[in-house]
């Protein structure tokens, strides 16, 4: 890739790598050495720089304490075998960075700024890497009003980072979740196809409550009529009815997630039928009462492909016959992750290496 930008750069003294204990890696807790950051005012992005990953000082009046003007996106990089390190599909996170932006009022991010800044910073921290099996470097691209200024409006002045920190398993068991029917995440017009901070924070309430319940996750539905099944808290969702792989037609209501997007184009690489449409709620239990559903899992960068064991709706618990995972969650997971961690050969072009 030729390098553009000026991106000034400020190593850490010392590394804190060797403080790591890579076989005890828990989700969202370890930061890697350095971040990526990028200032926007009057009207253009400036300063690119690498600095040492550290807290920043904001102003108590700052527009995203107040009023959420906030977006962010999830991606991750892989240790191949030759030791080279592999991003899954960036440019897709990259523009959906920016149709989040848009919905927010927030500025386009220029994909050059985001892939070299990206590319900067995976080249200083590539050890940072882990390469043990379910791990991976999990890349927190966000971007925030920077504006001091209490009051409605929208903000001139936003700042753009990308952080990373070494994961393993978001997920480590079969996950038992709830339908739900009281709730919504998001309404039709709203910001849920947005990766918007607010959309997480307001299923907080809800989610607790699941999990009072014994669920680990919510299957939610449209906010209308509780009729349509959309989307899982940090997950995409796919379910084999009559050995048809089925998921919901996108809608502006919720995530149109990268790995959604991988495992319908991969599913039909590997011949799989598959459907994405309506899906009813009554679909969906009736299928469960029959056993006509014998697998139901959920995609996402962090959760990767996590099988769905239970699903509970008004107060009944459904088992899945193939409640572990079967022939189809087990063929595309172990696919994605080959061609992620680059143990088969990618036919996708998904792969971006970085050199
Ligand atoms: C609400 C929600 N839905 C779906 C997904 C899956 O999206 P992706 O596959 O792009 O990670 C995520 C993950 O970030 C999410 O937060």
């Amino acid at each position: 890739m030729v390098e553009t930008l000026n991106i000034e750069i400020n190593k850490v003294a010392e590394s804190r790598l060797s403080q790591v204990d890579f076989n005890n890696i828990q989700f969202g807790k370890i930061y890697s050495d350095h971040m990526f950051r990028a200032d926007y005012d009057q009207g253009e992005w400036k300063r690119p720089k690498i600095e040492p990953y550290g807290y920043l000082p904001i102003s108590p009046a700052n527009q995203t304490l107040h009023y959420g003007v906030s977006i962010f996106e999830g991606m991750k990089a892989y240790k191949h075998q030759d030791g080279s390190v592999a991003l899954f599909r960036p440019l897709e996170n990259q523009k959906r960075l920016n149709r989040s932006a848009e919905r927010l009022c927030m500025p386009d991010l220029p994909e050059d700024i985001f892939m070299e800044g990206l590319t900067r910073l995976m080249q200083l921290d590539k050890n940072w890497v882990p390469n043990l099996p379910d791990t991976a470097l999990y890349i927190r691209p966000f971007m925030f009003s920077s504006e001091e200024y209490v009051g409605i409006k929208i903000s001139e002045q936003f700042t753009f980072l990308i952080i990373t920190s070494p994961v393993g398993a978001y997920y480590t068991n079969p996950l038992k979740v709830k339908i739900e029917m009281e709730f919504a995440r998001a309404v039709k017009g709203g910001t849920g196809y947005a990766k918007a901070a607010g959309n997480y924070a307001g299923a907080l309430y809800p989610s607790k409550l699941a999990q009072q319940q014994g669920y680990q996750q919510l299957i939610w539905t449209d906010g209308q009529e509780h009729k349509y099944i959309e989307e899982a808290g940090t997950m995409n969702l796919f379910f084999v009815i009559n050995d048809t792989l089925v998921t919901p037609e996108l809608t502006d209501t919720f995530l149109p997630g990268i790995t959604r997007d991988s495992i319908i184009k991969l599913s039909k690489h590997l011949g799989f039928k598959i459907e994405e449409r309506k899906i009813t709620v009554e679909e969906v239990v009736d299928a469960l009462k029959s056993k006509t559903m014998t697998e139901a899992f959920g995609v996402g960068t962090a959760a990767t492909l996590t099988s769905i064991s239970h699903i509970g709706y008004k107060g009944t618990d459904y088992e899945m016959p193939n409640s572990a995972g079967g022939y189809f969650s087990s063929q595309l997971q172990n696919n994605l992750e080959d061609i992620k961690t680059g143990k088969i050969v990618d036919p996708f072009g998904w792969i971006h290496k970085i050199t």
